[in-house]
């Protein structure tokens, strides 16, 4: 049964994930399930070289270790293992969808984000992987207009502002279950839990996978957690990475 460490919270930070993976570098029994958050991120990074922008004290900036060994095909589905537990812990507060392959959404605008990285320690037989999540908790309407995508908050939603030491308890708890799934099944273990959150099967959806761009309809996701669409050929072609631009839950 997974169990993270008691959370290490920092002041600041440059982001998490460097610093967790730095950590990891210098020593490698850095325990399975160490936790570090920031309050505030100076320099926090999104996937494809992107930044992630967060005002200080007002989100949730956290990464964690896994460092047990998993078969090698299950690695990639870990970030939607964990995009399953931020849509189940904020479904007590709002309703949230799943945008293949791991944005979190509130109204099709991106409440949050996963960067998941492997650290080289020279241990073939177990990958190191630091998780980082980023949630919009108390961010207000000003900082969110100066993200160059539609972004909301729990707090922008709700009208209220959240305890972020709360949040992040809650969060790490419900990441518990997907998590577990993960580990023993691969994506198959997360599957239903996913699919629920995400797009059903049969939505028209548009991708853009570097310079290939494509419009078809969603068939579902395979075992690596990659996502099959229907050409209007009739083709069924297989993204293993890739940007949805359009689907029913999000535009972007
Ligand atoms: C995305 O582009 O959607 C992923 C964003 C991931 C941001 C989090 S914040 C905590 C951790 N530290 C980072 O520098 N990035 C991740």
């Amino acid at each position: 049964m997974f169990r993270f460490f008691p959370v290490e919270w920092h002041d600041s930070l440059p982001s998490t994930n460097t610093y967790l993976m730095e950590r990891v570098k210098r020593n490698p029994k850095t325990p399975h399930g160490t936790v570090i958050a920031a309050r505030e991120q100076t320099a926090g990074r999104g996937r494809q070289q992107r930044s992630w922008l967060t005002a200080p004290n007002e989100n949730i900036t956290v990464s964690f270790l896994w460092n047990a060994p998993v078969p090698f095909e299950f690695v990639p589905s870990l970030a939607q293992a964990i995009s399953v537990g931020i849509g189940s812990y904020l479904q007590q507060h709002v309703t949230p969808a799943i945008k293949w392959p791991n944005d979190v959404l509130v109204g099709g605008k991106k409440i949050s984000g996963i960067l998941c990285e492997r650290v080289e320690r020279g241990d073939p037989e177990c990958v190191a992987l630091v998780a980082g999540i980023g949630l919009n908790v108390n961010m207000g309407a000003e900082h969110a207009a100066r993200i160059d995508q539609p972004v909301t908050s729990l707090a922008l939603e709700r009208g209220a502002r959240f305890d972020t030491v709360a949040v992040l308890d809650a969060l790490l708890a419900a990441l518990s279950t997907p998590l577990n799934n993960w580990s023993t099944e691969g994506f198959p273990g997360i599957r239903d839990a996913y699919t629920r959150l995400g797009a059903p099967g049969g939505t028209p959806l548009s991708i853009r996978d570097g310079e290939v761009h494509v419009s078809g309809t969603l068939v579902g996701y395979d075992s690596l957690g990659a996502l099959m669409l229907a050409l209007p050929t009739g083709e069924i072609r297989t993204f293993y990475s890739g940007d949805v631009t359009r689907d029913l839950v999000g535009e972007s």
